[in-house]
């Protein structure tokens, strides 16, 4: 049976702060989408959050960028901001850079990542949701999953993945898109991918087969608005299992926390903690950054599950170390490398000191 499975997100308002989500605006969610689903629209949902952002996981058979299934997902945003708006949240639709829906969520503000495949006898899916950072995080994490053969072993030892797979990665400044093949094209892939604030891996396939494997959000709010809106928060869809990299493959990299743009203000560098959902509050200056990873078996379309991914005990270890790589970080204050180069940061007040500052520097 062909399914798409869209998650799509925006921070409508936080509670407290920007640190978590608020269980009135969840629970207003869960209304919308009930009822899309009483009237056929959608076979099945899954609210939920990370940090403050709110999640729509949703399947359907209208294919990727159903104009129906984005509007479904602007007017629930909306009726969102409603109850944040009440509630005076902060932030209050932060995310909804239109005014109203335009056929399609993207450029508008929310994040979307989706795919459409035929549902196999076992379909495996992994959520992973990110809080406090941008879409380049994916980019290390799904070249461990889908080229590392010592994260992912089956690239080694399955005979249905060792053909390996096809990156698609995007410039997201020059808004041009280049497919790479591992293993063969890894070098020249890790050139551009290592700069995951210019180059973001945005889906990947499964070579032999064609079919596709994963697909991140690259929406990129600062460049939509034109202004500080915060950062991404982006989501990503991996298939398991299978011809696909089972479920330990995919949370592996996980367990070695790596440093992400994001955090305070949207202009520091910081490890992303993996952490179950309830966890997912960050409150030590904003942060530090967080993943959650919701897994599912997918039954003709109906959502199974979530599973909680990291709420397993063997990611202990990687919240340890990411709050001791969060201490590191922090003794940096305002300097690099913790807060970002100029370039990259959310908030600056750099014209404002320079117009100021202008008239008193003379020649060296
Ligand atoms: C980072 C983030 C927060 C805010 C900070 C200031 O992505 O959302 O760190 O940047 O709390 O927020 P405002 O400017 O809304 O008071
Ligand atoms: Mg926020
Ligand atoms: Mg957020």
């Amino acid at each position: 049976m062909g399914v798409t499975l869209s998650v799509i997100k925006a921070d409508v308002g936080g509670f407290v702060g920007h640190t978590e989500s608020h269980p009135d605006v969840l629970a207003k969610a869960g209304e919308c989408l009930e009822k899309a689903k009483k009237e056929g629209l959608l076979i099945d949902y899954h609210v939920t959050k990370c940090g403050d952002d709110l999640q729509l996981i949703m399947t359907h058979q209208l294919g990727v960028d159903s104009e129906k299934i984005h509007k479904q997902a602007w007017d629930t945003f909306v009726w969102c901001t409603e109850v944040a708006r009440k509630l005076k949240l902060h932030g209050a639709g932060q995310d909804l850079l239109a005014d109203s829906f335009s056929g399609n969520v993207k450029g508008m503000g929310p994040g979307v990542a989706e795919m459409e495949f035929e549902e196999r006898t076992a379909e495996t899916v992994i959520i992973l949701m990110a809080d406090k950072t941008s879409a380049g995080a994916w980019n290390m994490p799904l070249y461990k999953i889908f080229a590392d053969p010592f994260n992912t072993v089956g690239l080694v030892i399955a005979p249905n993945m060792h053909a390996g797979f096809a990156f698609e990665v995007h410039d997201v400044k020059e808004h041009k898109k280049i497919i790479f093949n591992a293993p063969e094209e890894i070098y020249d892939m890790l050139v551009l991918i290592g700069a995951p604030s210019h180059y973001m891996v945005k889906a990947v396939y499964h070579r032999e087969s064609g079919e596709i494997a994963a697909v991140s959000s690259t929406q990129q709010l600062s460049f939509l608005a034109g202004r500080y809106v915060g950062k991404d928060d982006p989501v990503c869809i991996v298939r398991s299992q299978g011809q696909f990299p089972a479920v330990g493959e995919i949370l592996e990299p996980f367990t070695a926390p790596f440093l992400v743009e994001g955090w305070m203000r949207g202009s520091h560098q910081g490890p992303l903690m993996p952490v179950a959902v309830k966890d997912s509050t960050p409150c030590r200056f904003d942060g530090p950054p967080r993943v959650v990873a919701l897994g599912f078996q997918l039954s003709s379309g109906k959502l199974v599950g979530p599973g909680d991914m990291f709420s397993d005990k063997a990611f202990d270890r990687a919240r340890e170390q990411a709050n001791h790589m969060a201490d590191i970080m922090r003794r940096h204050g305002p300097f690099e490398p913790h807060r970002l180069p100029l370039e990259g940061m959310e908030y600056t007040t750099l014209p404002e000191v320079m117009k100021h500052v202008k008239g008193r520097f003379t020649d060296l």
